[in-house]
């Protein structure tokens, strides 16, 4: 449903930051994005969703096509109203609004009826009940993952068909990346809503998607099914913090000193 073909981007005419990236996201699939900061994750969503233009971005070669048109060439408005919404990184609210407001806003683009504004907040509170409690909360006031809740919450009050997705665990305690999660598992699965997923958490990232897509220095390095990826020698070591002989090594080493430790006491 969503093709780049070999695209290329240049910002501010001179600086070349993509570099034919191909990737693809299926209809109902969440793929993920995975790679070191600078690499050019959010440069690839920015594409898609056309907020580049913003920051004198553009994609030189190369295109983009969502559900057989081509999309690269038009305004972000337009790519919204056909179902692409980008949640950015780093959780932007209208900080003095309510998390109701922020919420509202997010339903402009649609311009619905009031009985139907209605429901969709219902909706938005369906998924993340915490935010049904604060709705009358000064969003400022909320916690990091709160506050990820509600940009998300924000976006599906668009009705997309496609979720662009930067790093929501970013700067997140365990268990609440885990609640956030199992929220996107449950959007994509009951919704059938596409999400491409850009995470530096990895462990994660390959845990909730089906394909993934690793970058380094604005190229794709690497893709493949997320199960494999969570099997491949090089994604373990760089990606998941992890080689197969120094775990085991560690993991018996403890082991080992706990049951020493036994004996001698
Ligand atoms: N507006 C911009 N103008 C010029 N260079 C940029 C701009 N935005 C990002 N870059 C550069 O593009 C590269 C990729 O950035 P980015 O897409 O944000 O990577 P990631 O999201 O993987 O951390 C970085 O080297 C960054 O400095
Ligand atoms: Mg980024």
């Amino acid at each position: 449903m969503l093709r780049l073909n070999n695209i290329e981007v240049i910002y501010s005419k001179v600086i070349l930051v993509l570099r034919g990236v191909s990737l693809e996201v299926p209809d109902g699939q969440i793929v993920s994005i995975l790679g070191a900061n600078g690499a050019g994750k959010t440069t690839t969503l920015k594409a898609i969703s056309g907020l580049l233009r913003r920051e004198e971005g553009e994609v030189t070669r190369g295109s983009i096509e969502f559900d057989g048109q081509r999309i690269d060439r038009l305004p972000p408005e337009d790519i919204v109203q056909m179902g692409i919404v980008q949640v950015m990184e780093g959780r932007r609210l209208f900080q003095h609004l309510t998390v109701e407001e922020n919420l509202l806003v997010g339903g402009l683009a649609r311009r619905e009826n009031g009985s139907q504004v209605s429901q969709d907040l219902e909706q938005v509170y369906h998924y993340f009940p915490r935010l049904k409690a604060l709705r009358k909360r000064t969003s400022g006031y909320l916690s990091g993952g709160e506050q990820q809740m509600l940009v998300m919450g924000r976006a599906l009050m668009a009705h997309p068909k496609l979720m662009l997705l930067d790093e929501p665990s970013l700067g997140l305690a365990p268990l609440l990346v885990e609640e956030i999660f199992n929220i996107i598992r449950k959007i994509n699965a009951e919704e059938k809503m596409s999400i491409l997923l850009v995470e530096q958490n990895a462990r994660i990232a390959l845990e909730v998607a089906s394909h993934a897509y690793v970058m380094e220095t604005g190229r794709v390095v690497l893709d493949g099914l997320a199960e494999q990826l969570q099997q491949n020698e090089d994604v373990k070591e760089f990606y998941l913090g992890l080689t197969q002989l120094g775990e085991r090594k560690s993991y018996r080493d403890v082991k080992h000193y706990k049951r020493r430790k036994r004996w001698l006491g």
